[in-house]
């Protein structure tokens, strides 16, 4: 019944909705005409721009993006004489009337395009939070929910020769079906938060590709390319990597796929030496370059192995939060700054909390030699049982994997971060892992779990998800939520499975500048403690093959309200939010040199 139920809201929620059209991968290189910029909004929180009183979809809202002109007709709202907002960004940064809001805001672009020849166009957004209504000249052409992975949709047709107008409805409202649902340690930060633009393509174009390494292989390169559009099949698609003198000409199946696989010797890719290739994938058509990476990732026993030797992955874990106090990240200056501290701490490795990141920090870290842990915001309490919320978290992860399955630096996949053990969380998770693998069968597919008192000072990690991880990761606060510092002294780590144990949280608050005594909350002498006798912790562990200390830097959070302390800040960072270095970073500083040199 259930099955039913769920095909039956699938269709109909197809039928109400166009669905978004297949991701276009690699953006930056393609012609494109950028949205981004100013764009006129109305806040809206009672969604009067979308229902009428009884609650139904209006026949003509807001997304018709009427001016007044006939004084005489009554119309409530006119985007050109409201204010602005400025693209990409989130909203809560921008006017303080939205610093807390959780709610509808109403997006209005107009813009004039010249409309080329035998081409087409697809609306592409980086990424909206949580879930956007689009309008393309007066019409609803789709919606799309989830608040950190790309989205587009063609509108061949629908562009029109001058004056355009693009609307989008964007209600960052927190759900319990949601991924992530209502709760979550982290600013709700909504809007239309990456790059909007027009992407531009001929009739058929290639609209896909992975190009990689064979699995497990260093002299092989394998790779496929996917093209879109009515001549797909009698298209012919050249792969070129000009250094390595490769260049094949390929031609597609029927569904417009074409495979290659060839003997290569690549330069590998290393945190040390993070060597990229220019790779060209064109057709008579168009030419699409992107700049990848090669190299190999397996675990064998305890061991994580990039390019056949053992590794350490010497990371810290981030949230997509500019520095300074801004909000969201979303310029290529604030990925670099945060990826700067990262390498400064002498990081070779970096988790991207707790969601898909920007894809330029994903670039951005692959060329400064930081390996990469990327995670889909599967986030404590999910609804396990709720068909709809899997096919969320399902695109979600899909839409992560399609996107930057050519970054040599992403390491592992991860599917979740401390959700309670349950029957139907384990099922919802095994299905989520199998995706994965079935789409990237190289990377590594983690998870931060929870860990375990096996008795007093013995500790473990005993989820039954582990069975389908490669690699045990989990969050431990030994000496901030559990004891005080002087518990890490005592405390000792066992695992059943001959895996590589990554411990992807630990640490504690620390106010920049506060001192006090070493058992005095959030100052920073407990903080450095804390690292201190945390490290020596971890030293004991005989498998251990990476961490990502929680956090970089302070970040908002709701759920942060120490007033003089916190004031809506997490404070577990190991630079305050104004970039300034609080002590345990440079005891994290010291550890990952002593690494360095072994
Ligand atoms: C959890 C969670 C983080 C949170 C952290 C904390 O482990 O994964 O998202 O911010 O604890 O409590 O600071």
């Amino acid at each position: 019944m259930k099955t039913f139920l769920f095909l039956l809201l699938q269709c109909f929620s197809g039928f109400i909705f166009a669905q978004v059209t297949p991701q276009i991968i690699n953006i930056e290189g393609r012609h494109t005409f950028s949205l981004d910029g100013e764009w006129k909004s109305i806040i809206d929180p009672f969604e009067n721009g979308y229902y009428d009183y009884r609650r139904q979809p209006l026949n003509s809202g807001y997304g018709a993006d009427k001016d007044v002109v006939d004084k005489s007709i009554l119309q409530e709202y006119n985007f050109s004489t409201d204010k602005s907002l400025m693209v990409p960004g989130d909203w809560n940064t921008q006017r303080a009337e939205f610093y807390y809001y959780e709610g509808t805001v109403w997006y209005r672009k107009r813009f004039d395009y010249q409309i080329k020849p035998e081409t087409r166009q697809f609306l592409y957004f980086g990424a909206v939070n949580y879930e956007a209504i689009v309008f393309v000249n007066g019409k609803e052409i789709g919606k799309h929910e989830g608040g950190f992975t790309p989205f587009n949709f063609e509108v061949t047709g629908l562009l029109k020769k001058g004056e355009n107008s693009v609307v989008v409805k964007v209600d960052n409202k927190r759900r319990i079906d949601g991924v992530p649902t209502l709760n979550s340690d982290w600013w709700n930060y909504g809007g239309i938060t990456r790059n909007v633009c027009i992407v531009e393509t001929p009739k058929t174009y290639v609209r896909d590709y992975y190009i990689q390494l064979k699995k497990g292989e260093t002299n092989k390169v394998v790779g496929w390319a996917q093209l879109d559009g009515n001549s797909s099949k009698n298209k012919i698609i050249t792969v070129e990597i000009p250094e390595l003198k490769f260049k094949q000409q390929l031609h597609p199946d029927s569904s417009g796929v074409a495979r290659f696989e060839s003997v290569l010797k690549p330069k590998l890719w290393t945190p040390e030496n993070p060597k990229l290739y220019t790779v060209k994938i064109y057709t008579t058509d168009e030419a699409v370059v992107d700049e990848i990476g090669f190299r190999t990732i397996a675990t064998k026993g305890t061991q994580i192995l990039l390019n056949g030797k053992p590794i350490f992955c010497r990371g810290i874990s981030i949230h997509e939060e500019a520095p300074f106090g801004k909000g969201r990240a979303c310029t290529i200056e604030d990925d670099l700054q945060l990826l700067t501290w990262a390498k400064e701490l002498g990081c070779n490795f970096v988790r991207l909390a707790h969601y898909p990141h920007n894809e330029q920090m994903v670039r951005i870290a692959e060329r400064m030699g930081l390996m990469v842990w990327s995670e889909i915001p599967v986030y404590w309490t999910i609804q396990w049982s709720n068909p709809a919320t899997y096919l969320n978290a399902e695109n979600q992860l899909s839409d992560m994997i399609t996107r930057d399955k050519n970054r040599a630096n992403i390491i592992i996949w991860s599917i979740a971060n401390e959700t309670p053990r349950s029957t139907e969380r384990l099922n919802f998770l095994t299905k989520l892992a199998a995706k994965a693998r079935s789409m990237d069968s190289v990377r590594l597919i983690g998870a931060a779990m929870e860990k375990e008192e096996i008795k007093p000072g013995l500790m473990t990690v005993d989820d039954e998800l582990g069975n389908v991880l490669d690699i045990i990761s989990f969050n431990q606060y030994v000496g901030w939520y559990d004891g005080l510092p002087a518990k890490c002294d005592s405390v000792n780590w066992v695992f059943s499975a001959t895996k590589p144990v990554i411990i992807s949280e630990f640490g504690g608050g620390a106010l920049y500048n506060l001192r006090g005594g070493k058992t005095d909350r959030f100052t920073e002498d407990y903080q450095e403690d804390l690292y201190i006798r945390s490290i020596n912790m971890l030293k004991r562990i005989p498998s251990l093959a990476g961490t990502t200390p929680w956090i970089l830097k302070d970040f908002r959070s709701p759920r942060r309200q120490l007033s003089g302390i916190q004031d809506d800040y997490n404070r577990k960072g190991l630079l305050s939010e104004k970039g300034e270095k609080k002590r345990s970073f440079f005891v994290l500083q010291k550890w990952y040199e002593e690494l360095k040199e072994k």
